[in-house]
């Protein structure tokens, strides 16, 4: 695919997303948020859903999770109109409460259509309802900077998926905001085993799929230096030629950072640590938070460019 027919297919769902009456979220938005960024990226990064900000704008991330993700983003050089970032569901659930079970089933379709056509060699998942999709009955504060295949069912036919905590949790827990640039430290890294992976795979035929696809073990979870036994497997199931074109080198950082140290057990509870928190905190609860944020860093203002990722 083009990166202009990718920008066709993304504006196709987006245009579906917008319309939506699926669930009953449909009745309580003021915009749907379908998602943006770079149509020909290889990292896609998965939230939970629209807050307030994300409602009122048509826009995700761009509430103050949002100020931390691009500051998290920021903090591996990369920017985040050079990722793609969307929802699990694409519509504001009231008063920020947890998406319930059929919501989700009713949006997924749209999230499973943008990762077949985006493609990409790595999906980051942020927080529990989005690492529920990508690494079914994991514990988040177990599986945080860990990476498994994905399965090629969630739409992302051939990549890696790593799981982070939801940046809104670092609202409650500021500790978490450590944890959270560990865990993004290792994303380079991660993308270039992922693009090894697409390179390395050999095309095979259609009839070999899915009997090679059922030899993925499902929980398996990997730690970086894994990798290379993970894709043992998986170097048979390959659905598409390798990565879609030459890889830029746009997204790893001349210096590519080194692994991240192993991330500190948590201190709260270890099989649950990531609180529950709105989808976007009040602003009430965010004085602390924002202080400790290099809102410099962090691009609020509209600006031509960010106005060029609205075309999602
Ligand atoms: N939280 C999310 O999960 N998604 C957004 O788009 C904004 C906040």
């Amino acid at each position: 695919m083009t990166p202009a027919e990718r920008t066709t297919a993304l504006e196709a769902i987006a245009g579906e997303v917008r319309v939506c009456t699926r669930c009953r979220l449909a009745t309580g938005r003021t915009n749907a948020v379908p998602g943006e960024g770079r149509p020909d990226t290889e990292v896609v990064f998965v939230g939970e859903g629209p807050g307030q900000n994300e409602d009122q704008q048509g826009r995700p991330f761009v509430g103050a999770a949002g100020g931390l993700l691009t500051e998290l983003i920021g903090s591996i050089g990369w920017q985040r109109n050079e990722v793609f970032i969307t929802n699990v569901v694409k519509c504001r659930p009231p008063g920020n409460r947890d998406p319930e079970p059929d919501e989700m089933a009713a949006c997924a379709p749209f999230l499973q259509r943008q990762l077949e056509v985006l493609d990409p060699a790595l999906v980051v998942t942020l927080g529990r309802y989005s690492m529920g999709t990508f690494f079914p009955g994991a514990r988040i504060g177990q599986i945080h900077g860990q990476f498994r295949p994905a399965d090629p069912a969630t739409g992302a036919r051939d990549a890696i998926a790593f799981a982070m905590y939801h940046p809104a949790a670092a609202f409650r827990q500021l500790s978490l905001k450590e944890t959270m640039r560990d865990d993004m430290a290792r994303i380079p890294s991660v993308l270039i085993e992922a693009r090894r992976g697409r390179t390395e795979r050999p095309q095979v035929e259609a009839a070999a799929i899915s009997e090679v696809t059922t030899q993925v073990e499902p929980d398996a979870i990997l730690e970086p230096d894994q990798i290379v036994e993970a894709e043992a497997p998986l170097a048979k199931a390959v659905l598409e030629p390798g990565p879609r074109s030459a890889p830029e080198p746009l997204l790893v950082p001349q210096a590519t950072p080194e692994l991240a140290p192993e991330p500190k057990p948590m201190t709260a509870d270890p099989d649950d640590p990531e609180p529950t928190v709105p989808i976007d905190a009040g602003a009430d609860d965010l004085t602390e938070v924002l202080a400790s944020i290099d809102m410099h860093a962090i691009p609020h203002e509209p600006s031509p460019e960010t106005d060029q990722m609205r075309l999602f």
